[in-house]
């Protein structure tokens, strides 16, 4: 039986420890251990993950991979990749291979629009309150002027703010929706610092204006919206559909007549909607989370737009026009090269240096390319040779490592699985005989 603990987060570090061991570990040495093996030997560095969240115990690893080769916009790029599902940088090392050499990735950024909303409820007329709304406006903006300065010295800001009526969904609620140019910071913290000061205004000012009271006005809350379908990106690939010739085995026009299929079917079924975005995501949130950016939020902006249309449907698309194959994502990435974790993380500054520095458009452009990416890679497995063959022969090491297979098992037996199909109790019974 587990207990609660009053004050936890006050404990030091070791005392910390000292209470998750003794309370759940039947083998308190083991937890122990596994805990203090994670840290890291620089005591610096482990200080300053320590101090990202509250009650750090250890740090938990994914593996940082690249891949290479991917051409976008006629630049080379290696893109850092944090995940920990063996296949994903394999494929899309692959599919920046494929086209490298058919006149890689094109992309634009569409837009980059962020959006951030004071929730409040208003008990009066609404011609009242669109009046007060067209008074106080300017007066929001103004003060909001300390938080937004800098922003607007480098070209950002408030863009606008509007008042909406929603008392058809909910009685006497109304918002401001206020639109944003965050330039290369996400923007999360600029965007609710202005929301609430935007809030604050609203309310305290009201009084003074001829017909509403104090009590008219209640503000519910100030928060960014992670929904970004005005925050925009574009990343397609084309090729004449003679150019999709890798494989001996299936006719370039078979391929692409299937492949279309496949991505109709998406469109068109949630199911294989859900899974076919998932493996885009694959692609995207393991840039975003090398990056340093909030994987959370575009996941949820993100699924949010494949349904903005009434039915969750695929963020890819793909056709073939005059003997031309395309295939292209359109993708909402509210992304920062500045700020958050950009600049303390040491490995998310690696990872941006690796990208030559980007800007966050250039970081929407090469993220939305890694989605398309791998979107590429799994439809192209799925509809030929099917997906277990290249996951199979990934998740072989995951297997042996399982079985602690030394380094000799391991040569042997990725050799031996070259010419094998690799399945879980294959593997299992490869191990059994080598051991025997
Ligand atoms: C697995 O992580 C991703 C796939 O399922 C994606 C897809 O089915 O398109 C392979």
């Amino acid at each position: 039986m587990s207990k609660s603990i009053s004050g936890f987060s006050k404990l030091s570090k070791s005392k910390k420890i000292d209470w998750v061991v003794d309370t759940y570990f039947s083998n308190k040495e083991e937890a122990k251990t596994i805990i203090k093996q994670y840290w890291n030997a620089n005591d610096k560095l482990q200080q300053l993950h320590d101090e990202f969240i509250e009650n750090t115990i250890t740090n938990y690893y994914l593996p940082l991979g690249i891949a290479p080769n991917f051409l976008v916009n006629n630049n080379l790029y290696t893109i850092p990749m944090a995940i920990e599902e063996s296949s994903v940088v394999a494929a899309a090392s692959k599919a920046a291979k494929f086209w490298l050499n058919r006149g890689g990735f094109k992309t634009e950024v569409i837009s980059t629009t962020k959006i951030g909303q004071v929730h409040f409820t208003f008990n009066g007329d609404y011609n009242i309150l669109k009046k007060y709304f067209q008074h106080i406006k300017p007066q929001l903006i103004a003060n909001a002027k300390p938080i937004t300065k800098n922003m607007e010295k480098r070209g950002g800001g408030i863009l606008d703010i509007k008042l909406i009526d929603k008392t058809n969904s909910i009685a006497n609620y109304y918002q401001l929706h206020a639109t944003f140019e965050t330039l290369d910071a996400m923007g999360a913290n600029f965007i609710n610092s202005c929301l609430e000061s935007f809030a604050n205004t609203f309310k305290t000012e009201a009084i003074y204006f001829d017909g509403i009271k104090d009590s008219d006005i209640d503000i519910v809350m100030s928060i960014l919206s992670n929904y970004v379908p005005e925050c925009l990106v574009r990343a397609e690939v084309s090729c004449k559909v003679e150019e999709l010739n890798e494989d001996p085995n299936v006719s370039p026009e078979d391929f692409a007549h299937k492949f279309i299929q496949a991505v109709q079917i998406a469109e068109v079924e949630p199911y294989r909607a859900v899974t076919h975005n998932k493996g885009i995501m694959n692609g995207i949130d393991a840039v975003v989370l090398a990056t340093g950016n909030d994987f959370r939020a575009v996941e949820a902006g993100v699924h949010a737009y494949a349904s903005r249309n009434g039915s969750y449907s695929s963020l890819t698309h793909a056709k073939v026009d005059n003997g031309i194959f395309k295939f292209w994502i359109e993708i909402p990435l509210a992304l920062g090269t500045v700020g958050g974790l950009t600049g303390l993380h040491p490995l998310v500054k690696l990872s941006l240096e690796m990208l030559n520095k980007p800007s966050a458009k250039e970081l929407m452009m090469i993220v939305a390319v890694a989605g398309l990416a791998q979107n590429f890679a799994a439809l192209r497995s799925l509809t030929t040779t099917g997906i277990q063959q290249g996951h199979m022969k990934m998740h072989l090491m995951n297997i042996l490592n399982q079985f602690n297979a030394n380094d000799n098992e391991k040569t042997t037996l990725i050799e031996h699985f070259k010419t094998n199909v690799v399945t879980h109790s294959a593997v299992v019974e490869a191990i059994e005989n080598l051991r025997r």
